[in-house]
Order: structure tokens, then sequence, then C-alpha cells
């Protein structure tokens, strides 16, 4: 039976532990496998799931469950990777929401089609990589983003939208807001500009300019630097639990910047085109005394002070307690409230 045909099929009360990367435990009311659009359409038609509240899960790279789920979890499993069309400007490269994107980026840089090697590593499906706008190393999602379908969860119609339909912002898209637990993505489609160009104004890619000596590096050279990067300062969650980046990096105007400045000479902060100022959320938490730190079985990153981890067996409630001890010790001495970058249900 091929797998749009295939039956659907339920797991009921089922454990979410191996669901996502933080390893929280929390029962979900159902669980159900997606592997084609077609299925997900015939779940809005099922009589007793239809109706039912549903959570839209990829990798579960960017999720922290505090409780149980009242909701039916839409585990999407779509796969397929195709070359859609080759033009002067661009390769359009679509993939199924349920591949990896770590191996996106790398299959689509064995093929010659560069523009993604910013973006290796980050941990997730392809599905999730719209919903918060990843980004990493000078590059965005929204800058290789042509399009992508969807199924809209209450009608059951085929959904296209288009970058702008999409709203992207820093670490954000309306996937997060009007859309959310509303339109599951089944595929997305890459724009990956012609002629390629390196994107290296990121200081750790920069660094690494200076210490090899090559100042034209081609796509897989830089894929390269990029992992060497991550894998130094971000726990692989095959290995330890986490979510990534806990907190967004915080933007305040320019008039508290300079006062922070003046307290802190050394605080990073990189000055945007608006005249407010993005802040390192980890500089600031690790000003702040946190980095390494375990409270219950949650902790502090040893070589990252954005990254919050699971010691082992921790449970939600525990990482949201320290996530609030950051919270406050930050707010406290910098007068800025940190925002948590993952979605927390
Ligand atoms: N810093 C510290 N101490 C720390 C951590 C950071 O002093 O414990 C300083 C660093 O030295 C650096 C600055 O803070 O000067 C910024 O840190 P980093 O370069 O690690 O990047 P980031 O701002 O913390 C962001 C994204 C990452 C992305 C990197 C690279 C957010 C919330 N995080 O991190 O994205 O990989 O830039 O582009 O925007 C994610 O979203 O999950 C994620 C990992």
């Amino acid at each position: 039976m091929s797998a749009a045909r295939a039956e659907l099929q339920f797991e009921r009360r089922a454990n979410l532990r191996d669901c996502n990367t933080f390893g929280l435990p929390a029962l979900a009311s159902a669980l159900v496998h997606l592997r084609s659009e077609e299925q997900v359409k015939r779940l809005v038609d099922h009589p007793e799931f239809g109706p039912a509240p549903k959570l839209i899960l990829g990798g579960g790279s960017n999720l922290v469950l505090t409780r149980d789920v009242a909701a039916v979890v839409l585990k999407v499993e779509i796969m397929g990777r195709r070359l859609v069309a080759e033009t002067p400007e661009a390769w359009i490269v679509e993939a199924g929401a349920g591949e990896n994107w770590h191996e996106l980026v790398a299959w689509t840089l064995q093929q010659g089609w560069p523009g993604l090697e910013n973006l290796a590593l980050i941990p997730g499906l392809v599905g999730a990589a719209p919903v918060q706008n990843i980004g990493a190393y000078g590059v965005e999602l929204k800058d290789r983003f042509d399009s992508l379908d969807g199924v809209d969860l209450v009608t059951g119609r085929s959904v296209h939208l288009d970058a702008a339909q999409c709203a992207f912002g820093y670490r954000d898209s309306v996937f997060k807001h009007l859309l959310a637990g509303k339109t599951l993505i089944t595929r997305v489609r890459l724009r990956l500009p012609k002629p390629w160009m390196p994107v290296l104004g990121y200081l750790e890619l920069q660094r690494k300019v200076q210490d090899s000596g090559n100042a034209t590096p081609d796509a897989l050279t830089v894929f390269d630097w990029v992992c060497t990067i991550r894998r130094a300062k971000l726990p692989d969650p095959r290995h330890i639990g986490n979510a990534g980046s806990f907190f967004k990096n915080p933007v305040v105007s320019a008039e508290q910047c300079r006062d922070i400045i003046g307290r802190d000479p050394s605080v990073v902060h990189y000055p945007l085109p608006d005249g407010t100022a993005k802040l390192a959320a980890g500089w600031l938490i690790d000003a702040c005394g946190w980095k390494g730190k375990t409270v219950g079985r949650a902790g502090v990153y040893e070589r990252q002070a954005l990254v919050l981890v699971n010691r082992g067996g921790a449970i939600g409630a525990e990482v949201m307690t320290l996530a609030r001890a950051i919270q406050e010790s930050v707010y406290g001495r910098f007068g800025i409230r940190l925002e948590p970058e993952p979605v927390i249900l």
C-alpha cells in the first residue's frame, strides 16, 4: 500500500519523550503519523479527530513540554526532495516537511546547488524551518525561501503560501500567530540564487577565513566551517537534551543600549539599521554567572549560556523554573526581559 493510501494510525496516550529533542516527558491524548498530504486531508475529515485540537510536531527541536497535551499530535513524516526548476537566476529545490533539515542541506551541496551551507546542523525537520524562520551565521530561511504548500486543518483545503504571506521575522512567522495549529506545512521550496556568493560576515566565519588563509572558500568549505563552529559550542541533542537557543536575542533602544554599555562596556551588541540594537542574550546570561549552573535536573550549557539542557530525567517544569530564574536575574541586572525562543507548551 502506498504511503498516501495507508490507513491513519492513532496511538492513544502516546508518550512524547522521544519526540522532542529536550527529552521531556508528556502524554498526548493521541498521536498520528502523517506520511502524505492525502493522509492529512483524511484526518481533517475523520469524525473523531477532525474537530479535536491539534499540535503539529516535526522533529520537536524547538519545543518545551511542560504538561500533558490535550490535543491530537500530528507527527509530520512527509518525505521526498527534488529539483523543481533551474533558471539562470536560481535552483528551486523542494522537500517534504518530514525531511531532516541538515540532511537536506548536505544533499543540496552534494548535488552542486549551494546556498544553504550557513544553515548546516540546525536540528529539526524541513517543515519546522519556516515556522521559526531558522537562521544562523548571517543567513535566514527567508533569504532562501521560495514558497510552501500546506493543508488547512479546518477546511482540509490545500494552501500555497509565498514569502510575503509567511510574514517572516526574527525567529518568527505567521505559523506562530494567525496560522498556529491551523495550517500544516507539507512541502517547502527553496530558491538557491545564482551566482553563488559565500556569506562570511559573521565574526566566527571571519576567524575561519583568517586562520585558514582562505578568503574565497567554496560552499562545502563554508559548510565544514559552520559544522565545526556549531559542534564546538552547541550540544548534540542525541546526547544532551536541548532546544537550541532558549531565549531570543533582545532588541533594545539606542538609549538603553548606551546605558548598558556605560555600565558594562564589554556587552556584545549589534546595531540595527533602525537605530535599535540587538544584544547577545548568551552574553547577558553569562554575565549573570549562569553558565554551567544546574537547578534540579535542568542546567545551563557549559559552552554556551543561551542553551538550557536536560541533565538527565528533567521535566518541563524544572526547565521553566531555571528559565524564570535566569529571566529574573537578567532583568535585575540589566532591566531587560528575555523572551523564550522555543514554543512552550
Ligand atoms: N556569548 C557569551 N557567552 C555565552 C554565549 C555567548 O559571551 O555563554 C557571546 C559570544 O561570545 C558572542 C555573542 O554572545 O559574542 C553571541 O553569541 P553566539 O555567536 O553564540 O550567537 P547567538 O547570538 O548566541 C544566534 C542564534 C543561533 C545561531 C547563532 C549563529 C538566536 C537566539 N540564536 O546565537 O541560533 O546559531 O546566532 O548565527 O538568535 C537557535 O536559534 O536555536 C540558534 C542556535
